[in-house]
């Protein structure tokens, strides 16, 4: 490679990394061979689905003191927090417009096109608006994943557009790190039949037409702990429109709708609650869930969108009687192209119902109801019909059920299962520093310096497991002691440790550093002795 060629700086190799690599400078006009073969999508992605949504307070946040649009033609805009924007035609007819982009929530190029079409026509639907334009949105790392996989993104979108009777008349696409697809959608709606999320009332039933638990799967999946029927069922569902609910809530005069994405039942919820200043209620044993995710519930499988979404609306929530914390926590799912929660009168609901499992609908379900006027509350009561079933490793030692942890984002929430046992210490086994804690928890008799030692060794364990600290703080603070208290295996056992949990390189080397600059240049050369040999 000569010099002179590159853009960024002519006297110099070009400094980007696909040249550092790959000896081709991309700045130059120079290509990638296009790899080829099968992709898995969501291995590709750092934060799958509605995961990758920036959460509602962090928004709220953000759009605070924005200039607001004062124009009357806007019938539900930015405050309204609604599904979708309307602006009136004048006639009777109003314009609803909304866009939709994410990462993807399942591996096949094709399906994934496909939700991302039926994900961002249900805003529209939600509205009770019927859409007719979409452009697509798309962003794709090209020549690092194969063009096939971009192709077949756009075919699903197309399929899927068609099947709704929406024409794509143009998109843009640009060159990302990371796969995102969407769309933005227009259409048309009655002004006198606009359904918002401000307007349920006391006495309605809620009804939901789609069971919950997407970002669980996709989570499930992405670790390798997905089974099939699972992972089928949430695609069938994520890939379905929420057109014809739409249709049949508008005529039978729902209250209110919204659709359920990635903030969530409880997130989507409370805000209708709030914005129709009432109080709800919902039954968690009628709330239908794909299959396995009561499973997966049990074995502690949390993406951390929960957590992000339980602190946005969390304040809202209340648990009645017997509902533990993992019923709410499925409550707190972040979905991808989620169903349709309408509220409707009393009278309406059974009716809507039955015409919703007469047109395919099978698992869509009343899951409660508006209790009266109130303030956005959302109590979740159980009536024990429903148990989350025993999970393998759901009793810790201590015989408290252990609790997940959770990180702000994707690769790294990880339950406190996959979790490697969080310990205070490198591990028992391979170090030295800290044979001496080593005792089986079962030997019987213990005395003198060996009840010390399994004190310790108790304490120890304690110290490492998750608590207000999650697990990967912790084991960042593992590497930076590991590097001041100079402990070889110490150091590598938790570096090792940090890996598997999802810390990059560069995460790895900021703990490190918090220890090298409390310990100084003895602390940094032993750091570097041992990453280095
Ligand atoms: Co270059
Ligand atoms: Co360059
Ligand atoms: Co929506």
């Amino acid at each position: 490679m000569r010099i002179g060629h590159c853009v960024c700086d002519p006297s110099k190799p070009c400094p980007c990394d696909i040249f550092k690599e790959k000896n081709v400078c991309l700045c130059a006009g120079e290509r990638l061979d296009a790899p080829t073969g099968e992709v898995r999508l969501t291995a590709l992605v750092e934060k799958p689905g509605c995961a990758s949504k920036i959460d509602q307070a962090f928004l709220k946040e953000v759009l605070k003191g924005l200039p607001v649009v004062e124009d009357p033609r806007v019938l539900v805009g930015v405050p309204a927090g609604d599904d979708a924007g309307i602006y009136d035609m004048g006639n009777d007819q109003a314009l609803v417009q909304t866009v939709d982009v994410f990462t993807p929530s399942v591996d096949d190029p094709f399906v994934f096109g496909q939700i991302a079409a039926a994900n961002s026509l249900s805003d529209v639907y939600a509205m009770g608006g019927r859409p007719m334009t979409a452009l697509s949105v798309l962003g794709f790392p090209v020549r690092q994943i194969p063009d096939e996989a971009m192709h077949e993104i756009l075919r699903g979108g197309i399929d899927k557009m068609k099947e709704a009777g929406v024409a794509i008349i143009g998109g843009h696409s640009i060159n990302d790190g990371e796969i995102k697809a969407g769309f933005a959608v227009t259409g048309m709606i009655d002004k006198e039949k606009i359904v918002t999320n401000a307007g349920a009332q006391p006495g309605d039933v809620l009804i939901l037409t789609k069971p919950l638990g997407t970002g669980i799967v996709a989570f499930a999946a992405q670790i390798g702990r997905v089974d099939q029927e699972a992972s089928e069922a949430a695609a069938g569902a994520m890939t379905c429109l929420n057109k014809t609910a739409s249709e049949l809530m508008v005529q039978f005069g729902a209250h209110a709708c919204t659709d359920v994405t990635g903030f969530s039942l409880l997130g989507h919820l409370t805000e209708m609650a709030m914005r129709s200043k009432v109080d709800a209620e919902i039954i968690w044993d009628d709330i239908p869930v794909f299959p396995g995710v009561l499973q997966y519930i049990a074995e502690g499988i949390f993406p951390g969108a929960i957590e992000r979404n339980k602190e946005s609306c969390g304040e809202r929530v209340v648990a009645g009687d017997n509902v533990t914390e993992d019923m709410v926590d499925l409550c707190y799912d972040a979905q991808t192209s989620g169903g349709l929660l309408i509220a409707i009168a009393d009278k309406d609901g059974e009716a809507l119902l039955r015409r919703l499992h007469e047109e395919g609908l099978s698992e869509a379900a009343i899951i409660g109801g508006i209790r009266a006027p109130g303030s956005g509350y959302v109590f979740v009561k159980t009536n024990g019909k429903r148990v989350i079933p025993k999970g393998d490793k759901q009793m810790s030692e201590s015989g408290e059920k252990s609790r997940k942890t959770f990180i702000k984002d994707g690769p790294k929430s990880i339950s406190a299962d996959e979790a490697p046992p969080a310990q205070a210490c490198c591990g028992h086994d391979e170090s030295a520093c800290c044979a001496e804690a080593t005792v089986e928890s079962g030997s019987e008799v213990r005395t003198g310096t060996a009840a010390m030692k399994a004190d310790f060794n108790a304490f120890l364990t304690r110290v490492g497991k998750p608590g207000a600290l999650d697990a990967c703080t912790k084991q960042a603070v593992n590497i930076a002691l590991s590097v001041l208290a100079k402990c070889e295996p110490c150091l590598k056992a938790h570096i090792e440790k940090a890996k598997k949990m999802g810390f990059s390189q560069a995460e790895i080397e900021e703990a490190a550093w918090m220890g090298i600059a409390f310990g100084g240049s003895p602390v940094m050369m032993f750091y570097n002795k041992v990453t280095h040999s």
